[in-house]
């Protein structure tokens, strides 16, 4: 396997301050009395080199904090700042761009296009942006940084649960996000494939990606820096599971039934990430332009 060593050098930006802060996030569903909150005054900030978990029940307000965090609700009260971006005076396509460049989503659907190859599925958030460089080649090496590239001219439907979930966080970390967002990302996977796909995300941490997960599976939140707990739209604790070394990935040891399949998926704890050393430091926050 090869790693993404060199083209992620420009992966992992350090902004300044933290890359998630929400202040009193309130979301309403319905109207009149028959209106409900399912996010009801969540505050939450998520720094660089975090790993957040934040588990709760069904209809506890995941998904929607997931989606007003990711840019894809925008119909809600309170504050959101995305990388120093305040997102409420950010356009929608400056939104988008923001999205585009920075964070990457991994759903427990999957989402793959049926029709198109694993390789053009990890390359389909790219087709209709002329202003991306071929990235075939980064694709291939995401691919096989994620055990999977030769299955590259397969179809989804000929891929196990696993895999198909690999392809995804593959497409999602493509444009080589800054975070990544996980909403219940092995809701659809058997006990032994969801260890594998936690422990693949503990390594991706270990590379240095931060990552904010919501799903009711306390298992995932084994390998979080921090977990969270969400109740009726409400976070009632938080736990600080691996307290952050340096402000960059956690290096405590992972629970041992994630170990044995370390080396399943990855060749290398560098292969996402160069040593921080060689990371270019942002100066201020990104600014998206117009
Ligand atoms: N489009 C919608 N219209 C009305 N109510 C909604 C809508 N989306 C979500 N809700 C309500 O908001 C609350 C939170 O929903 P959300 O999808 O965020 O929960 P969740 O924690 O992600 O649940 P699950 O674990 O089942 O995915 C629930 O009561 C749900 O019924
Ligand atoms: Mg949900």
């Amino acid at each position: 396997m090869t790693t993404l060593n060199n083209a992620a050098k420009q992966a992992v930006p350090k902004p300044n301050g933290p890359i998630v802060e929400c202040t009193q996030l309130r979301k309403l569903y319905g109207d009149g009395q028959a209106a409900r909150a399912a996010l009801d005054g969540v505050s939450l900030t998520v720094q660089p080199g975090e790993f957040v978990v934040i588990l709760g029940q069904s209809g506890s307000g995941k998904s929607t904090l997931l989606g007003i965090i990711g840019g894809l609700e925008r119909a809600y009260e309170g504050n959101v700042v995305l990388f120093g971006n305040n997102v409420a005076s950010l356009s929608d396509k400056q939104l988008a761009r923001l999205r585009g460049e920075k964070i990457g989503f991994v759903f427990q659907a999957f989402h793959l296009l049926q029709h198109l190859c694993v390789l053009d599925n990890v390359l389909a958030p790219t087709l209709f942006d002329t202003s991306s460089a071929d990235k075939t080649d980064r694709a291939l090496a995401v691919l096989d940084h994620l055990g999977l590239k030769d299955r590259a001219n397969d179809f989804p439907s000929q891929l196990s649960g696993g895999q198909r979930q690999r392809v995804a966080i593959a497409r999602a970390l493509l444009q080589k996000p800054a975070l990544l967002l996980c909403d219940e990302p092995t809701g659809n996977l058997d006990t032994e494939t969801g260890d594998r796909t936690i422990a693949l995300f503990r390594d991706l941490h270990r590379e240095g990606l931060t990552l904010l997960a919501v799903t009711h599976e306390e298992r995932l939140a084994a390998v979080a820096t921090r977990v969270i707990h969400l109740k009726d739209g409400k976070i009632y604790t938080t736990n600080s599971t691996a307290p952050l070394r340096g402000g960059v990935a956690g290096a405590e040891p992972p629970p041992p039934e994630y170990t044995s399949t370390e080396s399943a998926y990855t060749s290398s704890a560098k292969g996402y990430t160069s040593s921080p050393a060689d990371e270019p430091a942002l100066a201020k926050p990104t600014q998206v332009d117009p």
